[in-house]
C-alpha cells in the first residue's frame, strides 16, 4: 500500500529522458548505441514511444485517493509493482556490474529481474541476489542437451520463471553496431579505446572488472578452435519450431513465458503449447523496422486470448503512466530494457533503483490522478474513447 509518494530519489534526474542524457555523456559512444539502437531507420522504436503518447485516459475525481495499492500478482508471486527489468544482453558492458545492480534493486524493491541467456554475470550469481523475483531468459539452443543442461541449471538455481524469446530468427544489422565495429566477444578497435578514454569513470570500473564476457554460454563450447562470436550465433536455433517449444513445456514445470510475439495465430499456438504468459515486444525496435507497435498489437488482442494467458507487455516503456496505459488495455505487468540501463549508464549501481523508484513515484501519483484505488482494478473504462 502507498501513501501520498515522497520523493526519494535524486530530483536532479527527475524522469527517464534526463537519465537517458546523461548516460549518453558518461558512456563510451559503442556502448551508447548498442543500448540505443533500433534498426534499420529505427521506425519501430519511435512507433513504440508514440503509440504509448496515443492512448488517453479519463481522471475519475470526487473520490478518496489516499491509499493506493501497487501490487500484482503474477504466477501466483506477489510483487510489490506491477512492472520489471527486461533481459539485455552483455549488461556489464554497459555499465560494469549492472546486472548484479538491477537484481539486487529489484530484489529490495519486490520486482521481477529477467536474466538475458548471453548475460554477463552467472545464473548462480544472479540467482543469490534476487532469488525472490529472478526470471530466466531463453535463447533456445539447436542442442537439445543443450537445452536440457540450461533449463536444469536455471531450475537448480531457484529462478521462478522461463522466458523463451522468439523473435530472433535471424542476427539483426544494426546499422550502429556495424559503424561503431561492435563485435562479440569484446575486442576494442582504436576508435573504442579512444572513446574509452574519454569516459574515465565506465573505463576504469571496467578495467577493474575485466571484459565483458557471455559466461553462461562459455562452457558450451566444446570446438575451442571457433571463436566465441561464431560459436554464439550457431548456438541458437535459427526460428523456434513449435515442437521444440512443447520440449520445452515439457522440462520446465514452472510459469512459462513466451516473449516477442506479435501475430494473432502465434498467440494462439502459444496457448495450445500450454504456456502461462506472454510479453507482447518488439524486441524495442531492434528486430523488424515494420513492426506494429506493442501497445497496438495489446490493444487488437482478442478478448479470449487474454482470459486463457497472463498478458503483459514491453518496448518503449518509459514512466509510471506508460505501465497504466498498457494494463488499461489489458497488460498485467509491464517491462523495460532501456530505462534501467539510462539510470546505470546516468548513475551506476544507485541507478538502478533511482529507475524503480522513477516508476513507482509515477505510478502511484498516476493512479491517484485517475481516481484508481488499485492498480490491478484499473481496465478498459479508464480509456478515453478515442484509446479504446
Ligand atoms: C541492448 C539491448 C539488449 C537486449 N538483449 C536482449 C536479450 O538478451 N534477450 C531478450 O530477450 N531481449 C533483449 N533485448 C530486448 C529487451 O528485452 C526488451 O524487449 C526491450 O529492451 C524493450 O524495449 P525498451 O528498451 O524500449 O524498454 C535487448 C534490448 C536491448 C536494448
Amino acid at each position: 500500500m502507498s501513501q501520498v509518494p515522497s520523493m526519494r530519489y535524486d530530483a536532479r534526474y527527475p524522469g527517464i529522458a534526463d537519465l537517458k542524457r546523461r548516460a549518453k555523456r558518461r558512456l563510451p559512444n559503442f556502448a551508447f548505441d548498442y543500448l540505443e539502437g533500433g534498426i534499420d531507420d529505427e521506425q519501430a522504436k519511435r512507433r513504440n514511444r508514440q503509440a504509448f503518447h496515443d492512448v488517453h485516459l479519463t481522471p475519475r475525481y470526487l473520490r478518496d485517493v489516499s491509499t493506493i495499492d501497487t501490487q500484482v500478482t503474477l504466477f501466483g508471486t506477489q510483487y510489490a509493482l506491477p512492472f520489471g527489468v527486461s533481459p539485455v544482453g552483455l549488461g556489464d558492458m554497459l555499465w560494469p556490474g549492472a546486472e548484479t545492480a538491477l537484481a539486487r534493486a529489484a530484489q529490495n524493491a519486490r520486482i521481477p529481474y529477467v536474466l538475458s541467456t548471453f548475460s554477463t554475470t552467472p545464473i548462480e550469481s544472479i540467482a543469490k541476489a534476487a532469488l525472490d523475483v529472478c526470471w530466466f531468459q531463453l535463447y533456445v539452443p539447436r542442442s537439445v542437451d543443450i537445452l536440457e543442461d540450461m533449463i536444469a541449471r536455471v531450475k537448480h538455481a531457484g529462478f521462478r520463471a522461463l522466458v523463451v524469446t522468439v523473435d530472433i530468427p535471424v542476427g539483426a544489422k544494426r546499422n550502429r553496431e556495424l559503424r561503431n565495429s561492435l563485435k562479440l566477444p569484446f575486442t576494442l578497435t582504436p576508435q573504442m579505446a579512444w572513446q574509452s578514454l574519454t569516459h574515465p569513470t565506465w573505463a576504469l570500473q571496467t578495467l577493474a572488472r575485466g571484459a565483458p564476457d557471455f559466461v553462461n554460454v562459455a562452457r558450451y563450447r566444446t570446438d575451442t578452435s571457433q571463436a566465441l562470436s561464431d560459436f554464439i550465433s550457431s548456438m541458437t536455433i535459427p526460428g523456434l519450431p513449435v515442437e521444440r517449444l512443447r520440449k520445452i513445456r515439457e522440462l520446465w514445470d514452472g510459469p512459462l513465458i513466451v516473449k516477442g510475439l506479435q501475430a494473432e495465430e502465434n498467440f494462439r499456438t502459444a496457448i495450445d503449447c500450454n504456456v502461462d504468459g506472454i510479453i507482447i515486444s518488439n524486441h524495442g525496435g531492434r528486430q523488424l523496422d515494420a513492426a506494429p507497435a506493442t501497445i497496438d498489437t495489446l490493444r487488437s488482442l482478442p478478448k479470449d486470448i487474454a482470459s486463457q494467458v497472463t498478458v503483459m507487455i514491453d518496448s518503449g516503456v518509459r514512466s509510471g503512466l506508460d505501465i497504466l496505459r498498457g494494463k488499461a488495455l489489458g497488460a498485467q505487468a509491464a517491462f523495460s530494457g532501456r530505462s534501467f540501463y539510462y539510470g546505470l549508464g546516468a548513475l551506476g549501481a544507485p541507478g538502478a533503483t533511482q529507475v524503480i523508484d522513477i516508476f513507482r513515484d509515477e505510478l502511484t501519483r498516476s493512479l491517484m490522478q485517475l481516481g484508481c484505488l488499485r492498480f490491478e482494478d484499473l481496465d478498459s473504462s479508464w480509456l478515453a474513447n478515442s484509446s479504446g
